[in-house]
């Protein structure tokens, strides 16, 4: 059995146990996993990535948001998390303060990759200092899976439900000059800039300029999101600027996708 496989048999175990699977935010999470778990494996297959490689990346994707489940459980909302909440330092804790890995990982070879890809994959600044390449490689691969996910998540999940906000509060906003410039600058968007409902819609789509790999790009294209994204909701106040946007994160894609 590979370390996926018996993983995944105990991540199964874990979740049926802790939590309740009827609640919806955790129904939500479970699925996130899963689908960040087929990105992860997408990723290598593109990569070229060896079994092994593969196998961790995999189990990383499986893990990477385990400090959400407990979030979902004791908060009232995701969003929290933004300015007072690290899920991913939460979900180190939880595998590693009491040896909660050895649960799902038997071998603690790969604990060292896992642990950093985990504390990395939802910083808004991934500093590669002092990781190796391998390290770095997992991090890289986590972080784009997740934000692909995210992607298909904000094209189709009740907006309430995922953010916290109502359509109504992205439809009748303004957009911060900050948020705006930054995206034009092919700027992933700050948390504490974003101010106004439309703001926090447009720090999602802003994720396409924090991907590391052309595959990613290309399933971003693939599943049109950026057009999904953009076409959810009508921008009452803000129709000029969305649609800048709009055609600069189109235009960033197929750049990225010929470079
Ligand atoms: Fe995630």
């Amino acid at each position: 059995m590979n370390m996926y496989t018996s993983a995944n048999k105990y991540f199964n175990n874990f979740i049926n146990t802790n939590f309740d699977i009827n609640d919806e935010k955790i129904s939500h999470k479970v699925k996130h996993t899963y689908q960040v778990v087929n990105n992860a494996k997408y990723i290598c297959k593109k990569l070229n990535l060896d079994e092994l490689n593969t196998d961790i990346a995999m189990v990383i994707a499986l893990l990477h948001d385990i400090g959400r489940f407990t979030q979902a459980k004791e908060m009232k909302n995701f969003r929290e998390d933004i300015t007072s909440f690290d899920h991913a330092a939460l979900g180190v804790k939880l595998l590693f303060d009491k040896n909660e890995i050895r649960n799902f990982v038997s071998s603690s070879e790969y604990d060292e990759i896992i642990k950093k890809a985990i504390a990395n994959h939802s910083k808004y600044i991934f500093d590669e200092s002092g990781l190796s390449d391998k390290e770095i490689l997992h991090c890289k691969i986590i972080r784009d899976a997740d934000k692909i996910d995210s992607f298909r998540g904000k094209s189709v999940d009740d907006i309430y439900t995922m953010a916290n906000i109502y359509s109504e509060d992205i439809e009748n906003s303004i957009i911060t000059d900050k948020v705006y410039n930054d995206f034009m600058n092919e700027k992933t968007i700050l948390s504490k800039d974003r101010k106004t409902g439309i703001d926090i819609w447009i720090s999602y789509i802003a994720f396409i300029f924090g991907l590391n790999f052309k595959c990613s790009y290309k399933l971003i294209k693939e599943k049109n999101y950026i057009n999904k994204l953009f076409d959810r909701f009508e921008y009452k106040l803000e129709t000029k600027k969305m649609n800048d946007l709009r055609i600069k994160a189109l235009n960033y894609l197929d750049q990225k996708l010929v470079s």
